[in-house]
């Protein structure tokens, strides 16, 4: 495996130099003097209030009132997905505002608007920095025909430790590949220079180090000593900043006892002294407020105070700094130079953006974008990309196409919403090609397909995401239901020539507040593997995840595995693609597996000191079992 890993490595080496050679360090000057212009001399006209307007992000879940902020001034919006609403609301800020300042609209698109392309992880695992950027690029121009202006993506969080639930979002545990993907995404999203058209402006987040959270935990502190920080965890934001990335997502927690939010190390040493980063950043969520929670400030005032000194510009969500800096102002205690530098960079990115000669979203040509077949295309060609043949022994893959009964089995196999994966935009309707589907699709019209989903999996503890799922949050399976689902996917097994278990997690197990201490197969799935591959018929195990799974009975066990992620829209038909053979999976890991959850954080790079780490049989790390093993 290190071995191959090296020659990819040489490939990205060249990646990330073509990307250096080209980036926008950039942008024509005199085009850069022309915006310069334009933003002093807006920002000559500007009220104090109007400036604490633009750093100010409206929150717009239900109960926030996004019209009314952008009365008061606020300068961008976010959590909404409408472009009738981003045109009413656009309508306010340069009609009814004083300078006529357009707002920006920002949302988490994160693999995908409408058409939804593999997770974050996979799309690592495709190892394609040329086949990420068109994902992204497609994403961007959805997006932006929708009416949207910034995303909250690319996430550049190194993750080492699989129980964290984020690791879906990033590239995985190595810099390197992460710092390549970085730059892909970057170009994919913004294209060559901020402002061109059908693009967004995206966001580095979260900076810096939220992967390395304590045991696994999202949101836990963070001890990261300076070289580690340098060398593992800081590298894909550099790249970003250096492929003209337009804003910065601060993290949540505290690095090193100072709260992500308001670190001046980050924000202003490392991010604006030695990386010269000329645009701006973002709290994480009402991140500014939560300086007081987590005990760096004791009130409103000071957490505004703290944050923007520190280098952070735009308030996510918390209004903290519109109830607090214009105060801190006029009481001395923060410079109106420190405000002005904040505004900046957020007018600068309207400017190019060309919002103020176009601020409206032309809705109807919406439909057509988004019925785009190249962009399904694109979906179906990545997800092949991005997985990963673990297993494939006595020649089970591929499967021939006139199998006379093919038995699909497991509660990931017909699930449109998890076949898309983790990070959906708000409102959007699971439109996935599932892996039922795909095989259906395939297979001639002798070959019977039949599928039986099992028992159901869930998460223990509801996710923060069911409340924007009408009817996410069902009753558990009872358990005589569980049994007869299990009963039925035997009974479907026992009929089949060849049986494709599909199993892994539900979208909302991987993600934001989704960490887990067992990385197991949630659920009765490891059982009802176990049996099926008892009847002795040909198995393969389809993996649709979001982050490792500990899979060593399987890796031992199952003729083949497929680790297929979450591979989005076109999941299925990518899935059956491999499957029936018709073209090869592209991917390699991009992260590690390891055999118990116990053995996280868990990573290649890691140095071996003393003693070289032994067979399978015998580890000097552990008295019992390696952490890792082979998938032969
Ligand atoms: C919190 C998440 O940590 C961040 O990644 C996301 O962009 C914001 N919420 C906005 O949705």
């Amino acid at each position: 495996m290190f071995s191959a890993h090296l020659a990819r490595r040489a490939a990205l080496a060249l990646a990330l130099a073509a990307a250096a050679a080209t980036t926008p360090a950039a942008q024509s000057r005199s085009a850069d003097a022309s915006v310069d212009q334009r933003v002093a001399a807006l920002l000559a006209q500007m009220t104090l209030a109007e400036k604490v307007g633009q750093l100010t992000q409206a929150g717009a879940f239900p109960g926030m009132d996004p019209a009314g902020a952008i009365r008061k001034g606020a300068g961008s919006v976010l959590w909404l997905n409408d472009p009738a609403q981003f045109n009413a609301l656009q309508k306010i800020a340069v009609e009814e505002t004083r300078l006529k300042i357009p707002v920006l609209f920002a949302l988490d698109v994160i693999h995908g608007y409408r058409t939804i392309f593999p997770v974050p992880l996979a799309m690592a695992a495709s190892w394609d920095p040329a086949e990420y950027e068109q994902a992204q690029a497609v994403a961007a121009r959805e997006a932006r025909a929708a009416g949207l202006h910034w995303t909250f993506a690319p996430m550049l969080d190194v993750a080492r430790d699989a129980r964290w639930g984020r690791m879906v979002e990033g590239a995985g545990e190595d810099p390197y590949l992460g710092s390549a993907m970085a730059v892909a995404q970057v170009r994919g999203f913004q294209g060559a220079a901020l402002g061109e058209p059908g693009r967004l402006i995206a966001t580095a987040k979260h900076f810096a180090a939220y992967g390395a959270a304590d045991g696994g935990r999202d949101y836990d502190p963070v001890y990261v000593p300076e070289n580690l920080l340098r060398n593992v965890y800081l590298p894909p934001f550099q790249a970003a900043a250096k492929a003209g990335v337009g804003s910065f997502m601060s993290a949540y927690m505290d690095l090193n006892d100072v709260p992500a939010t308001a670190n001046r190390f980050l924000l202003h040493d490392v991010l604006r002294g030695e990386w010269k980063f000329p645009g701006f950043v973002v709290s994480d969520a009402f991140g500014v407020a939560n300086l007081v929670t987590q005990g760096a400030a004791r009130d409103g005032g000071e957490a505004a105070r703290r944050a923007l000194l520190a280098g952070l510009d735009v308030d996510m969500g918390s209004n903290t700094f519109g109830q607090h800096l214009a105060a801190e102002v006029e009481a001395g205690r923060v410079p109106m130079a420190a405000i002005d530098q904040a505004v900046r960079p957020i007018l600068a990115a309207k400017v190019r953006l060309g919002l103020f000669e176009h601020p409206y979203v032309d809705a109807g040509k919406l439909g057509a974008v988004l019925e785009d077949p190249v962009h399904r295309v694109r979906a179906r060609r990545a997800a092949q990309r991005t997985m990963v043949l673990l297993r494939n022994e006595a020649k089970t893959l591929p499967l021939k196409k006139d199998v006379g009964a093919i038995a699909v089995i497991g509660p990931v196999a017909d699930s449109k919403a998890d076949t898309e994966g983790s990070w959906i935009v708000f409102g959007h309707q699971p439109a996935a090609v599932t892996v039922l589907d795909g095989i259906k699709a395939k297979v001639g019209a002798a070959t019977k397909v039949s599928y039986a989903s099992g028992p159901e999996i869930r998460r223990d503890i509801p996710s923060m995401f069911d409340q924007f799922t009408p009817g996410a949050r069902k009753p558990p399976q009872a358990a005589d239901a569980a049994d007869a689902a299990f009963n039925e996917a035997m009974a479907t097994a026992k009929a089949a020539d060849v049986v494709v278990m599909v199993l892994g997690e539900s979208a909302n197990m991987s993600g934001e507040a989704a960490s887990r201490a067992s990385l197991d197969l949630p659920g009765r799935q490891q059982a009802l593997l176990e049996a099926v591959v008892a009847l002795g018929k040909p198995v393969v195990l389809v993996l649709i995840n979001g982050r490792p799974l500990t899979i060593p009975w399987a890796a031992e066990h199952v003729p083949a595995i497929l680790e297929a992620w979450q591979p989005g829209t076109e999941g299925g038909h990518a899935i059956a693609d491999v499957l029936f053979g018709d073209v090869n999976p592209g991917g390699k890991l991009p992260v590690t597996f390891p055999r118990k959850a116990a053995h996280a954080p868990l990573y290649y790079a890691r140095v071996t000191t003393h003693q070289p780490e032994g067979t399978p049989r015998y580890s000097p790390r552990y008295w019992a079992g390696a952490a890792t093993f082979r998938f032969v």
